[in-house]
Formats: structure tokens, C-alpha cells, sequence
């Protein structure tokens, strides 16, 4: 039986060979500390797990859920208005299953094959891999250092922007954890508005934002809500990843095609799931404080450390990771090979697309000890490619 062509548009996951090589060591019995993937590990709060244990003994709660309750709607206005001053009514929040199905099946709901849709690279690969899925076309607008990451919206040709139906933002990104502006997003709404283009922002990560920087949320941009929608999702910010729950808001037309899709696909979210959620979302935020002051901690201990040894990486200003640029002539699949012998599992920037070349990724997410000799490694691996292997780092490192 043959599969659908789509499938071979789809980039087989460099992770899989990672992975072959990781488990080869694993089992020589070499410590690896895996930098690779943005799975939350510390814990929800404690009120989600408690709600959660609860509710699952009620008889009521095994039933199809269908759609999201006009409690966790309700919620999310209220966190909306909360955290981003962002005015919403139940009407424009679309609850999903994750992020990652509501942004998979965003594209099946808007594109046809002509469609066009200018997307990050490198971006988070879900939005590249839903207009292959459904059968569109893709743009890929480059985010370089140079414009401190943002899309250079003038570089997009008069023609595709023409034909573009929809643009992917991601602020803080991944795997590049920049932060939007304010005159950008402005920016953005008049370009979407005088192309007629659906804007999509993601913000999963808008809870992880530091140095007393504000999340921004499009929606906060006047007359975003004429061509813009919003992900949110509880997976980063609660640390919620493995209950798949997430949200689209923006006004109830453009998130209607996406809500029809959805209700020939799926029964909606486990009702205990939405229950804690809504708890979680209408709590009193002392968690996503103490949250942030977490993951902070972790990057100033982890790139003290780069820093320290002559790395100068570029300080995140936000999310879970750190986007680090390798010495030019150093590839970033042949770093994340070597990265294994030192004991570090990381992600090869080129895995999120052609402008990641260069760059590794490094997700935040173990206690700093662990980051600490992660760090460590990584310097060591560094020292592995410069020309002089026994030349300090500092000298190999751009
Ligand atoms: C930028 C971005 N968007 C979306 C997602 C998926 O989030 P969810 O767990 O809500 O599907 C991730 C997960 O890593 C992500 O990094």
C-alpha cells in the first residue's frame, strides 16, 4: 500500500538519526543530558493536579465533551484581559487539542493548492509542515540576526504578498527567542490588512518573558482583530504539555472555518482537562511569577557559563531556549553528532529550516545543576572545532 505523496513532502525528522546515536551511547552507558526537545519538566501547579485527581471520579466526566465548556472560554477571556489587556467576549476563544492540532488543522480549513503562506525560517516545524499537508504553498521568510530576527516584511515580493492568505508569527519563538515590538506587530496588521492576509500568531510561550519585559499579544494592536488570530496554549505556561490543551482567539469569523473543520474531526478535550485548565487560567498568577523567575534563573546560570568560556551566545529574551551560533564554517548537524560524544543532545538549527544552518538550539529544561554541566560540554564540543583544538574557545567561536 502506498501512502499519500503528501507524506513525502514531510521532512523525515533529523531527531530519528539523533536519536540512533544517542541510544548507541545510552547503552555504552554515557551519561546525556537532552537538550533537544521543549518538553516542560517541572510541574503544573499543584491546584491543576488536585482539580484533575477530583474530577475524574466524577460518573459525568467520561461523556464526549464536544467542544470547549463556557467555563474555560470564560476563563480565557479573564486571563485575556488579565495578563494582556486584551478585551474578549466567550465568542472569540476556540478551544483546541494543543496547539499543534489547532495549527495543523487551521491550514486545512483556510488553503487550497494556490494558496501561499509566508511562514518563518527557521520556525517551529508544524507550520511549515501544515500547508505541505494541506496541499499549499510555502514562503519562507528569512529571520536573521541582522534584523534582530524579525521578518523583513518589505523583503516579501509585491506578487506573493498578493497571493499569500495567511502569515505565521512566533513571539517568543522557537527556536529563535526573540520578542516582537510593538511598531512590528503594527507593521504586521497594516500588511495583513492591506493584503488581505490572515495573520497567525503563535504565542505559546507568552508566559516566558524576562527581564521585566511585558508579553504582547497581537490582539492588543489596534484593528488586529480584522486579520488576526491567536494561539494560546496551557502546554509552556502551566507546564501542561502532556494534557493537550490550547486556544485560538480572534473575532468569531476568523476562527469559525477552523471551529467547522474541528467538529467533523474530533469530541473536544477530556472534561477534567478543561475543568483545571479553567481553575488554572482564572488563579491568582503567583505561579507564573515564580514560573519565569525559574526558567530566568536557568538561562543567566547557562550562558554565565558560554559567556564565561568565550561563547557569546546571544542572551534569550524570552521562552524556553537558546538559539546559539556556531563558528561559521561548523555545521549544525555535524555539532549536534559530535555534541553527542560530549554527553549533550541538542538540536541542529537547519532542522527548522535553511536559515537555522549555523545555529544550534538548547532547551532550558533541566534543574541549573544539570544545566551547568551541559554548559560545560557544549564548551568542550566547541573546543573540538576550532582549528587549534588546544586554543581557548574565545578563538573559535564567533
Ligand atoms: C512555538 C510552538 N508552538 C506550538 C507548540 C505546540 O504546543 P501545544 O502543546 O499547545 O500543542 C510548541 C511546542 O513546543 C511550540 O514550541
Amino acid at each position: 500500500m502506498k501512502p499519500s505523496k503528501k507524506l513525502d513532502q514531510l521532512s523525515t525528522s533529523i531527531f530519528s538519526q539523533l536519536l540512533v546515536k544517542k541510544n548507541q551511547k545510552l547503552q555504552l552507558g554515557q551519561n546525556i543530558i537532552d537538550l533537544s526537545i521543549g518538553s516542560p519538566d517541572l510541574p503544573p501547579p499543584d491546584i491543576v493536579k488536585k482539580s484533575l485527581s477530583e474530577h475524574v471520579l466524577e460518573d459525568g466526566a467520561y461523556a464526549y465533551p464536544l467542544t470547549g465548556t463556557e467555563e474555560f472560554k470564560q476563563a480565557v477571556t479573564y486571563f485575556y484581559s488579565q495578563r494582556y489587556h486584551v478585551d474578549l467576549q466567550t465568542s472569540n476563544v476556540l478551544q483546541i487539542i494543543g496547539s499543534q492540532e489547532g495549527l495543523s488543522h487551521l491550514a486545512l480549513a483556510y488553503l487550497d493548492q494556490e494558496d501561499v503562506v509566508i511562514v518563518p525560517d527557521p520556525g517551529y516545524p508544524i507550520y511549515e509542515a501544515s500547508v505541505q499537508i494541506a496541499g499549499a504553498q510555502i514562503y519562507p521568510v528569512p529571520l536573521i540576526e541582522d534584523n534582530d530576527f524579525l521578518p523583513d516584511l518589505s523583503s516579501i515580493p509585491e506578487d506573493v504578498a498578493m497571493k499569500a492568505k495567511m502569515m505565521i508569527l512566533n513571539f517568543p519563538g522557537n527556536p529563535i527567542p526573540t520578542l516582537a515590538t510593538r511598531e512590528f506587530f503594527e507593521q504586521v496588521i497594516e500588511f495583513g490588512l492591506k493584503y488581505k492576509i490572515l495573520i497567525v500568531h503563535d504565542f505559546a510561550y507568552s508566559e516566558l518573558i524576562f527581564d521585566q519585559q511585558k508579553p504582547l499579544s497581537i490582539l492588543s494592536i489596534p484593528k488586529a482583530r480584522e486579520t488576526a488570530i491567536e494561539f494560546n496554549s496551557l502546554s509552556k505556561s502551566f507546564n501542561m504539555a502532556g494534557c493537550r490543551i490550547a486556544y485560538v482567539v480572534g473575532d468569531e469569523k476568523l476562527i469559525e472555518p477552523l471551529a467547522i473543520l474541528k467538529s467533523h474531526m474530533d469530541y473536544g478535550v477530556f472534561l477534567p482537562i478543561q475543568k483545571a485548565a479553567a481553575l488554572v487560567l482564572k488563579s491568582d498568577f503567583h505561579f507564573l511569577d515564580e514560573h519565569k523567575r525559574i526558567y530566568q534563573q536557568r538561562r543567566d546560570t547557562f550562558i554565565h557559563i558560554l559567556h564565561d568560556k568565550g561563547w557569546n551566545v546571544r542572551k534569550p529574551e524570552g521562552g524556553m531556549f537558546v538559539w546559539a551560533k556556531l563558528r561559521e564554517d561548523v555545521r549544525s548537524m555535524d555539532f549536534a553528532f559530535k555534541a553527542i560524544d560530549y554527553g549533550v543532545l541538542v538540536t541542529p538549527g537547519v532542522s527548522f529550516g535553511a536559515y537555522g544552518e549555523g545555529y544550534i538550539r538548547l532547551a532550558l529544561v533541566h534543574p541549573e545543576d544539570v544545566l551547568e554541566q551541559a554548559a560545560e560540554r557544549l564548551v568542550q564540543c566547541v573546543g573540538f572545532f576550532s582549528r587549534d583544538s588546544s586554543s581557548h574557545v574565545m578563538n573559535v567561536v564567533e
